[in-house]
């Protein structure tokens, strides 16, 4: 079982009878998806799922979990994501897949939040690995980039074959932008407050824990 693998596991000691769950995107939440659908299965547990995205929801779907639709709840017992940066104050960046709104609106719907990754996605700052993701409106992208670029660099985000814009799962663009900023609470506020940015891959005071891998051994930071 390889770190991410193991981590996903673990996050199942979290789910009991009868609970809603969110399910994050990714190669680790796809671990976690797998093996929360065995569990409910062979244990009967009566969960049912709500996805993050259309991959995680065709995931969840082939792997046999009852699902909601994000228009059905109110709020969830639980949601299990992984991220592609965590600080130590478990401030997350989120964004590589093209889903912000769905994985947002889960993170605060849920009264747990936790975040499952392996070491490598510790960092000091957010923004040391990767870009900050914006999701934007079409029509404002060149007015959102113009503002951003007074605090930054970047640009939109390209699709996959390379052949126009990508566009996300609500219809929007996607600005990539590293800033000099380093406060996760500034940069939050920055982009929070941006008029045209739908949503944006900082996920501020969301994450309620982490359990992260290393190794073959599982740490746990719980925010206070
Ligand atoms: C998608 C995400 C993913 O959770 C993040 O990219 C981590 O992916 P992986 O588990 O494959 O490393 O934020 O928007």
């Amino acid at each position: 079982m390889n770190d991410k693998e193991l981590v996903a596991h673990q996050a199942l000691q979290y789910v009991s009878e009868n609970m809603i769950v969110g399910l994050g995107t990714g190669s680790t939440a796809n671990f976690f998806i797998d093996a929360l659908a065995k569990r409910n299965k062979e244990e009967k547990l009566n969960v049912r799922a709500v996805s993050s995205s259309v991959v995680s929801m065709i995931k969840a779907k082939e792997a046999g979990l009852p699902l909601l639709s994000i228009d059905q709840i109110k709020e969830i017992d639980l949601y299990i994501d992984g991220a592609d940066e965590i600080t130590p104050d478990l401030t997350l960046l989120k964004g590589r897949g093209y889903d912000l709104v769905r994985e947002k609106l889960l993170a605060r719907a849920a009264r747990k939040f936790i975040v499952i990754a392996d070491e490598s996605k510790i960092v000091k700052n957010i923004g040391d690995n990767f870009p900050v993701p914006s999701e934007v409106h079409p029509f404002a992208w060149e007015l959102v980039k113009n503002v951003l670029m007074k605090k930054g660099t970047g640009d939109i985000r390209i699709n996959a074959a390379k052949d126009g814009y990508a566009i996300t799962s609500c219809g929007n663009f996607v600005l990539d932008f590293n800033f000099a900023e380093k406060s996760s609470e500034n940069l939050n506020n920055l982009l929070s407050l941006t008029p045209g940015i739908v949503e944006h891959g900082i996920f501020y005071n969301l994450a309620h824990g982490a359990l992260i891998s290393h190794n073959g051994n599982v740490r746990e930071i719980w925010r206070s």
